[in-house]
């Protein structure tokens, strides 16, 4: 049997209830991690933890990302538990409503900022001294490739992935000299809960809205799917990827292209 790509390794992956977090924390897991799950929703990210059952050690930590004390007890926590962090996935995110700009509420651009973009920072800042520590990371950013390719109408969201793409390249070369690794994967349109919630309407119009405005925009022709992100964020996340850092990798059949 051969060891798995992330044995004797400790992941924290955010947003790890649902979607790519969820998938990412099962691949970790079963390449030999242990792997923190937090989630602002405890019981998804049970389930997860449930779907995993004894691959690897496995914890939850509810937390709320866009939370300044929630992230440090995240960490603390953590760390209390393995001693050693070192590999971070910012997954959590929240998806806006297309919007027009004059009815964007102040209440919504600062969710969204918060939990997509102000959350790295938060983590990275609580985390960042112990890898500093152990002289050794890898730090794995999902923003999107709406952060470089806009939509009509996802004002909020774009400005918040854009962040997050920024943030991990000013990162990436701050943290070099630690030998802590800062990437991003932009995922184009995924098959993951989330993607529905960006389209108004019933039920049978967002199945429309999701065929005629995500799928038709990507050349490969599918829908990216949740394990496709987590095999990218796999392979940032491990030793294979040891000389890789401010990347930040289009996994969107196309779409930025
Ligand atoms: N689905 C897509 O089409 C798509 C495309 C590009 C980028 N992304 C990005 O990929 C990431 C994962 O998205 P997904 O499609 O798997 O979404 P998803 O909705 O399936 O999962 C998101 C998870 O984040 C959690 N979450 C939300 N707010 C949180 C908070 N404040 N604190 C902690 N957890 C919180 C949710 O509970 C959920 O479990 C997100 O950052 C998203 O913006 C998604």
């Amino acid at each position: 049997m051969t060891a798995g790509l992330l044995e004797g390794k400790t992941a924290i992956i955010t947003g790890a209830g649902s979607g790519m977090g969820k998938a990412a924390a099962k691949l970790f897991a079963a390449e030999g991690a242990n792997v923190v799950l937090a989630d602002l929703n405890r019981e998804a990210a049970n389930c997860t933890a449930g779907e995993i059952g004894n691959t690897g050690e496995v914890m939850v930590i509810q937390t709320d990302v866009g939370e300044d004390e929630s992230v440090q007890k995240l960490v603390n926590e953590a760390v209390h538990q393995y001693q050693h962090l070192d590999v971070l996935l910012n997954c959590a995110g929240v998806p806006q409503f297309f919007t027009p700009i004059e009815e964007m509420s102040i209440n919504e651009w600062d969710k969204i900022m918060n939990v997509n973009a102000k959350s790295i920072f938060l983590t990275t800042r609580h985390l960042v001294p112990h890898m500093k520590r152990i002289r050794k990371g890898s730090i794995i950013n999902i923003a999107s490739i709406a952060g470089i390719r806009a939509r009509p109408g996802l004002n909020a969201y774009c400005a918040s992935k854009g962040a997050a793409i920024m943030l991990t390249k000013a990162l990436a070369l701050e943290l070099a000299p630690f030998k802590i690794r800062v990437n991003a994967i932009n995922p184009g349109p995924a098959e993951t809960p989330m993607l529905g919630k960006f389209l108004p309407g019933d039920e049978k119009k967002v199945e429309e809205d999701k065929k005629k405005i995500f799928l038709d925009s990507v050349p490969l022709g599918t829908l990216i799917q949740p394990e496709d992100i987590a095999q990218a964020a796999l392979y940032l996340a491990s030793d294979l990827a040891k000389a890789v850092t401010g990347e930040i990798m289009n996994l969107d059949g196309g779409r930025g292209v």
